[in-house]
């Protein structure tokens, strides 16, 4: 069990609004002190959208505020996520009205002006009590807000070498299939490291020409082409010390790493239409979904660059090679996608054993992001509460060649026709709310031959009465 001490408050995440700058920084200090995430805005709305972005466990909030008051504010992050615990902050003339907000939810309410001592006795208190009731995988890291699931041991050893590359400024090397989480990991290692104060700024080598690339990464002097109507500072400038996220470097012409080669050796970028070399300090995260060593043999991709960028290599494993993963992975969309269609306070979905089972076998071509995606929609498919295999939409025949295990012909269709009869005689049952002689009716059989094939798969009535 978690027990309220034993809470490591870096995972604690603290919203301040107020619209006056002095009385944020002030808050945003004590919290930080604390170890905490801090975030601030400076009205209502502003701290909506944050709260919708990053979540927030403790809102410190003012109440007497533009566009949308503080009172307000606490009804929408109440509606939206009830775990929250908001602090209301009050001048003396206001005080009834931060009490009524104690009846709407506010876990407290501090006035104007604060002893510090309390304000930071309160945050951590609300706090650690909100960590505690955070369910949370037993392995997690956090990447700006973002959790990283990791409970199979090779994404676990992924993990360990984030922390271990983060505090130095070595460039690193993202490798992996396509949605097996490279961002992801690259903001883990800019979370964990020196300058997660400062910049994280991604931008993608394949969405964009050689021109563009080079003016969207070294800047632009003003009219140094049509349309460059003002001078442009390029991402490498804006990191100020921080991270620049490279990816899809493969796609880079081999003329384009030459110059990037350049910049990486000396630190220094010479903007288009520029002729002065502006300095540029960043540390820089590459990814790519390519074999470069095979490019590099074609020629396609330049050796030197590759062991610029690769000083530090991370392998994100595919999915289907961390298989301890997916019931982690799986529970976490869950909660998520339950959150955003169901609403926050909607009961969350179980996955059933059989599903579970097809979730876990799955080939997962799209790694993460494909297994995301069928939580997503398996969430607002299935009306029950419980997620069964066939509201999972995976290989709709529930056995497919392509499983992995060789089998001979007549067994695999045999498996196949059971997987069909067990999908379609589930779905009638559901639609029929488990009326036998409706859904047989509605299949075109006969009610003793459709429970006939029901005993044959184990599949019970009850469990889909209404
Ligand atoms: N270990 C993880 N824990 C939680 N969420 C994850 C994890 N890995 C990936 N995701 C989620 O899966 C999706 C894909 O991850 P991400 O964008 O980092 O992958 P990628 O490797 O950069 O993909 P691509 O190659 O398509 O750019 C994102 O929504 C991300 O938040
Ligand atoms: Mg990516």
């Amino acid at each position: 069990m978690t027990t309220v001490d034993s809470i490591d408050l870096s995972q604690l995440r603290v919203l301040v609004v107020d619209d006056e700058a002095d009385i944020r920084l002030g808050l945003r200090r004590l919290a930080t002190s604390l170890g905490a995430e801090v975030s601030d805005a400076e009205d209502g709305v502003a701290a909506l959208e944050q709260l919708v972005q990053s979540g927030a466990d403790v809102v410190l909030t003012d109440l007497m505020m533009p566009r949308m008051s503080g009172a307000e504010l606490l009804v929408e992050v109440k509606r939206r996520s009830p775990e929250t615990a908001v602090v209301i902050l009050t001048g003396y003339g206001t005080i009834p009205s931060a009490v009524s907000c104690l009846q709407n939810g506010a876990a407290h309410f501090l006035t104007k002006p604060f002893d510090n001592a309390e304000v930071l006795r309160l945050v951590e208190r609300l706090g650690r009590q909100v960590l505690a009731q955070r369910p949370q995988a037993a392995h997690t890291v956090h990447a700006g807000g973002r959790a990283i699931v990791a409970e199979d041991p090779r994404m676990r050893s992924v993990l360990e070498l984030v922390t271990r590359v983060a505090p130095t400024p070595v460039s690193v090397l993202v490798e992996g299939e396509s949605g097996t989480g490279k961002e992801l990991v690259a903001r883990a290692v800019h979370a964990a490291s020196g300058v997660a104060d400062r910049p994280f700024l991604a931008v993608n080598a394949a969405a964009l020409s050689d021109t563009l690339l080079e003016s969207e990464l070294f800047g632009h002097e003003r009219g140094a082409f049509t349309g460059a109507e003002r001078r442009h500072d390029g991402v490498f400038a804006q990191a100020r010390g921080g991270t620049v996220f490279l990816d899809e470097v493969a796609s880079m012409s081999p003329s384009f790493q030459g110059k990037l080669l350049r910049v990486l050796q000396e630190h220094v970028v010479r903007p288009v239409g520029g002729n002065a070399e502006i300095p540029v300090e960043f540390r820089l995260i590459a990814a790519t979904n390519r074999e470069l060593e095979a490019m590099i043999a074609t020629g396609a991709f330049r050796e030197d660059l590759f062991y610029r960028l690769g000083v530090v290599r991370i392998a994100v494993p595919p999915l289907r090679e961390r298989p301890a993963d997916v019931p982690a992975l799986a529970e976490h969309f869950l909660r998520t996608a339950a959150r955003v269609s169901l609403g926050p306070n909607a009961p969350v979905p179980r996955v059933s054993a059989a599903a579970l089972a097809t979730l876990t076998a799955h080939a997962w071509r799209g790694n993460v992001r494909e297994l995301e995606n069928t939580i997503q929609r398996a969430v607002i498919v299935c009306t029950d509460g419980t997620i069964e295999p066939w509201h999972l939409g995976l290989d709709r025949g529930g056995w497919s060649p392509s499983a992995g295990e060789e089998v001979d012909y007549s067994t695999g269709k045999q498996r196949a026709v059971a997987a069909f009869q067990s999908e379609f005689v589930r779905r009638a049952l559901e639609k029929a709310h488990g009326n036998v002689s409706h859904a047989a009716e509605a299949c075109g059989l006969t009610r003793a031959a459709l429970q006939r094939i029901m005993r044959q798969l184990g599949i019970e009535r009850e469990t889909f009465s209404a």
